[in-house]
């Protein structure tokens, strides 16, 4: 076993085709486009249709990283399903994708940790391949949020979306001057009450009481996750920086996960980043949990903001609470 530098290779994402706009918002709750597009900068956000679950998403998602490089299904390690919103219980969604693709010698598995899903998936999958043992590692981040949204609660059904994103780790060359460089994670239980679908599992198994209760539905204290957010993020992202010697101006781009305009903001400027370095996509995705990252890196490579060698600084804070942020050199 021999340690190797993990690098991104490839990335591939899907969006359903159905769009839910402000204006269809305003239909159905007591609700309106200002209010939401200057608390939230959400415009719009795509929505599946009922006959639709994760794993067609991650299938699609995978299927274009996939195609993205060039390789058959047949030659992946490993697959990381990061969602809140899988198919069933079980089996892991992740097996529901090895299958559907063809992924004849891939083991995997699910990976729960809400909004920040996609970054522990990258770096669990980073740290497979470091190892020597694994040589292409697929992280998915899939969530069809629709399922779990009351479209009765207008403090939550205005800002969720359903989407999915992928890419695929590999080992860099030789020398190679690109890929992972740090990952620094945290959770903190204490704000589990914060955000949190009540009903579902084992502990408050579906019933006709919860059903009429709307426990199977995302619950969220907003300020709270909010303030935590904010705070979370900016203290992560600076150790992450301080640890390996480096300051915000060396950072190319900020990829931030897309739960509200104002806490990417408040974020970039306590970092000291200036706004143009922070790739911002939420205005036509709203958060789709762990969607939003590999999203919002395929928006900034198509505007020509995240080329090869840019230091990219990712970062998220989610349910639970989950939170983290991680650097790689951009290698494509
Ligand atoms: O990915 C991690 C998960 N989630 C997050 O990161 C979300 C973090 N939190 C947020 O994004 C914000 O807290 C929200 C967007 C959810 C709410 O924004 P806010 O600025 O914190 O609003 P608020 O909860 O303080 O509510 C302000 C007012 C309230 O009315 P009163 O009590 O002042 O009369 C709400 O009832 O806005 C009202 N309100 C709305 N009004 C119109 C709440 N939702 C809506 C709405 N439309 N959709």
């Amino acid at each position: 076993m021999q340690l190797r530098r993990p690098k991104i290779t490839a990335l591939g994402c899907y969006t359903p085709p159905g769009v839910l706009t402000n204006a269809d918002l305003e239909k159905m709750v007591a609700t309106n486009n200002q209010w939401i597009l200057e608390r939230t900068g959400i415009a719009e956000r795509h929505i599946a249709t009922p006959d639709i679950a994760t794993s067609d998403l991650a299938v699609e998602a995978a299927r274009a990283t996939l195609a993205g490089r060039g390789i058959d299904a047949s030659e992946l390690d490993a697959i990381l399903v990061c969602t809140v919103t899988p198919d069933m219980q079980f089996p892991a969604t992740a097996c529901l994708v090895q299958h559907r693709i063809g992924a004849t010698r891939a083991w995997g598995f699910d990976l729960v940790a809400a909004c920040a899903g996609f970054l522990y998936g990258l770096s669990t999958g980073a740290h497979l391949v470091a190892a020597g043992t694994h040589r292409k590692v697929l992280v998915v981040g899939a969530d069809t949020m629709s399922r779990i949204i009351d479209y009765t609660d207008r403090s939550t059904c205005i800002l969720f979306g359903d989407g999915a994103g992928a890419m695929l780790i590999e080992p860099a060359e030789d020398g190679e001057d690109a890929g992972f460089i740090d990952f620094l994670g945290e959770i903190d239980g204490a704000g589990g009450n914060y955000l949190k679908m009540p009903a579902g599992g084992s502990r408050l198994p579906a019933s006709n009481e919860t059903v009429a209760n709307r426990l199977h539905y995302v619950k969220q204290d907003g300020q709270q996750v909010f303030k935590y957010a904010v705070k979370k993020i900016t203290e992560l992202c600076t150790a992450l920086l301080e640890r390996n010697g480096l300051k915000a101006a060396d950072v190319s781009l900020m990829v931030p996960h897309q739960a509200n305009r104002r806490i990417i903001e408040a974020t970039a400027e306590r970092l000291g980043l200036p706004i143009e370095r922070v790739i911002i996509n939420i205005d036509r995705y709203g958060n789709t949990t762990a969607g939003t990252i590999p999203l919002a890196t395929r928006d900034a490579i198509a505007q020509g903001r995240l080329q090869r060698g840019d230091l990219v600084l990712f970062a998220a804070v989610g349910a639970g609470y989950t939170a983290g942020a991680c650097l790689w050199r951009w290698a494509f």
